[in-house]
């Protein structure tokens, strides 16, 4: 067993001055190249292709209100778009699928910073290539702080961790099986965080801050911990935030369920385990995710003897903020099914193909609106995410009902697992544009399950 890899945190290359605002912005550059990974010692290493050459990509650790530009340089061997997930990102910067940049040339994106304090994510989004692109490598954490959050005294520094999940599956050389030519899932067998397969992490006796996120092509997981010698005491998450920020209060669960791209962050303490290991696990048959021998094991906490800091160890806090949720309302202003037809992933009938038809909603800017989200059938399930907007989890049927840590949450994916229907609501602000929403199984997304919808302000 590895340790955990901690990505290194991305320097801006300088900042210049912002006339317009009297603010500063800060200016990154990141390369996209290839690189390789000696997972299986003795076999042929894998071929990778990342941020800054390592995945996954350095960490962005930005200040709210501090605006930024990112150069992204392909010299990776695919067309790429970016996507920074979970921003309010202007139209051009969003990574709309087919505005790729070609081998060698670069984009600058430009990121507000403005929304409240969260955990975003960067990945790939490019036409067709997603899958590849993000499981070979290009994917990683931005991370947005808030004075509001900071002086909730949350565990910080050393103490404040991102975990970026995945399953993948090797060829038998040691190289990485890749994704290319699937066309209905790839679930993987081998459970990496933060790039290292089953890897361990020393924690002291203390609480700690997880920022969850599953990278994962087409893996659900419904994670648990386990004392590797029966202590009496189970081990919860305390859930603090999502895709969106902190939740209301803190909601504690021994079971957190974690879908394609969705942000969960938990306080784990381990307080009581010292001296003890403790393995975080995965549930068996998690949505209709096929098992293999060890997908139900994530990685493993060493927990030493001696707290360093008391930084963060204290109580947490009975609220952390007041959310945001939009004014409720009766009704439903659009519906959509995702669902198999003749071999093809579809929205309500049309695939991102059908660039005269994909374009499924008008919603005029600022509008509050109800989508219900259906799941066509099949025994597929489907993280929908819709750019732009946070959502509020309204109803689900079928099989689970709402989550009690997603009743207090804002979220842009939700998972519409195997023959659920799920109604959110969501505020089509703050700009007018044409944006994405799709299923977030890389798989699905790149055989065009995805569709658009456009905000303005004459809407339709
Ligand atoms: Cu995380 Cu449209 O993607
Ligand atoms: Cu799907």
């Amino acid at each position: 067993q590895y340790p955990l890899p901690k990505p290194p945190t991305k320097e801006p290359k300088y900042h210049y001055y912002n006339e317009t605002t009297g603010q500063y912005i800060d200016y990154y550059e990141i390369e996209i190249k290839s690189f390789q990974q000696q997972v299986y010692p003795g076999l042929k290493p894998a071929e990778l292709v990342g941020y800054d050459g390592i995945s996954p990509g350095p960490t962005f650790r930005m200040e709210r209100g501090r605006e930024a530009v990112v150069r992204f340089v392909n010299h990776g061997d695919k067309d790429i778009s970016v996507h920074l997930h979970g921003s309010y990102s202007r139209a051009p910067f969003d990574g709309w699928a087919e505005d790729t940049t070609k081998k060698d040339e670069y984009k600058d994106y430009y990121y507000p910073n403005k929304q409240s304090a969260r955990t975003l994510w960067y990945h790939d989004h490019a036409i067709h290539h997603t899958a590849e692109n993000a499981y070979f490598g290009q994917a990683g954490f931005y991370i947005l702080h808030d004075p509001a959050e900071d002086a909730l005294n949350l565990p910080s520094g050393d103490y404040d961790v991102p975990l970026a999940l995945a399953s993948k599956q090797y060829n038998k050389d040691g190289t990485l099986f890749s994704p290319a030519s699937e066309t209905v899932s790839l679930y993987g067998d081998v459970i990496h965080v933060n790039g290292q397969p089953w890897p361990y992490f020393n924690v002291e006796p203390r609480k700690y801050r997880f920022r969850f996120l599953d990278t994962s092509i087409s893996r659900a997981f419904k994670l648990y911990f386990e004392a590797d010698t029966a202590v009496g005491k189970k081990i919860p998450f305390t859930m603090i935030a999502s895709d969106a920020g902190l939740l209301t209060k803190p909601v504690t669960t021994d079971n957190l369920e974690i879908s394609m791209a969705e942000r969960w962050e938990a306080v784990v303490d381990f307080g009581a385990f010292a001296g003890k290991n403790i393995t975080l696990r995965n549930s068996r048959k998690v949505q209709a995710d096929e098992d293999y021998n060890s997908t139900d094991k994530v990685m493993k906490f060493v927990v030493g003897k001696t707290v360093t800091s008391q930084q963060g160890n204290g109580n947490l806090p009975s609220t952390l903020r007041t959310v945001p949720f939009p004014p409720n309302k009766a009704g439903v202003d659009r519906t959509f099914r995702f669902e198999r037809q003749g071999g093809e992933w579809k929205v309500n009938g049309v695939t991102f193909a059908d660039v005269k038809n994909r374009i499924l909603a008008k919603p005029p800017r600022g509008q509050v609106e109800i989508w219900e989200l259906q799941n066509g059938g099949g025994g597929w399930s489907h993280p929908v995410h819709i750019h732009l907007i946070d959502m509020q989890i309204l109803s689900r049927t079928g099989a689970r009902p709402v989550l009690e840590y997603e009743k207090v949450a804002l979220k842009d994916v939700v998972l519409l697992g195997t023959s659920e229907t799920v109604r959110v609501i969501a505020r089509y602000a703050p700009w007018d544009g044409v944006y994405m929403f799709h299923c977030h199984n890389l798989i699905h997304e790149d055989h065009d399950m995805m569709a658009a919808f456009n905000v303005s302000s004459l809407g339709e």
